[in-house]
């Protein structure tokens, strides 16, 4: 088993966006810093960062943050952009106001449009990130997608064929599967993830997308209890879910 990596107290909380090394060695001293039930007064000593640190470790009365090493899925609703830094509402602003500051900062895995809703994963784990979003591991995702005008009948078959290409791109797409389920709304399941690649898809088959919806990544779906703007933190087999998923392209 490898061994849980250990940080300095200060170290661990400032990076957890609890405030400088000073502010932390302060409040070790006031004793607001409480580990297994006895306070830790010496804010240079070392943690072993595991897994259930936030159910041992207690800070000015609240349980400690998530580690690093943290995995979310959220509800993103419609109208937030998956951005640090663009103007108007972020999906970040959606989580508790000190994640802001965390180092190594939470990042969404891949983006998803600031009008499309649904399953969203975020995580400050770089190596997680990748393995998601790489091609090597073909982790699928689908969509409920709403259309302006009916299906003339041969989308599928165009979507399916590995052939398609979009506007400006010379590569063409992997195949997409569909499923109709009447005749404006259909669920997509793509296997890679070009720039609104959704949107452009209908819009090269002469619809247009109205409502777009992500429900599943890889084998991970949106929980129903999940609500517009609330998150998750993933266990376990949430994340073995998102990566062992069988997928067919
Ligand atoms: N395709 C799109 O067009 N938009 C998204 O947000 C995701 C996939």
């Amino acid at each position: 088993m490898s061994k849980s990596p250990s940080l300095r107290l200060d170290r661990l909380l400032a990076n957890l966006g609890y405030g400088s090394r000073r502010e932390i060695g302060l409040l070790a001293k006031a004793g607001l810093i409480v580990l297994d039930g006895a306070p830790l007064r010496d804010a240079d000593q070392r943690i072993a960062v595991t897994p259930d640190l936030s159910g041992r470790m207690v800070v000015d009365g609240e349980p400690l943050d998530p580690p690093p090493g943290l995995a979310l899925m959220l509800h993103k609703p419609l109208g937030v952009t998956c951005s640090h830094k663009e103007a108007g509402p972020l999906v970040y602003g959606l989580l508790p106001e000190r994640w802001r500051r965390r180092d190594p900062a939470l990042s969404t895995i891949g983006r998803l449009d600031k009008e499309t809703s649904g399953l969203l994963l975020l995580t400050d784990d770089g190596a997680l990130l990748h393995k998601v979003i790489s091609p090597k591991s073909n982790v699928a995702k689908r969509y409920r997608v709403a259309l302006d005008r009916p299906l003339k009948g041969d989308e599928g078959m165009v979507l399916g064929s590995g052939a398609m290409l979009l506007d400006g791109e010379d590569k063409p797409l992997l195949p997409v599967e569909m499923e109709v389920e009447d005749e404006t709304h259909v669920v997509v399941t793509l296997h890679e993830g070009r720039y609104h690649q959704v949107r452009r898809m209908f819009a090269a088959l002469g619809n247009h997308v109205t409502a777009l919806h992500r429900d599943r990544i890889g084998g991970l779906t949106l929980p129903d209890d999940l609500d517009a703007g609330a998150y998750r933190i993933l266990t376990e087999a949430d994340l073995r879910a998102v990566l062992d998923a069988p997928s067919v392209a």
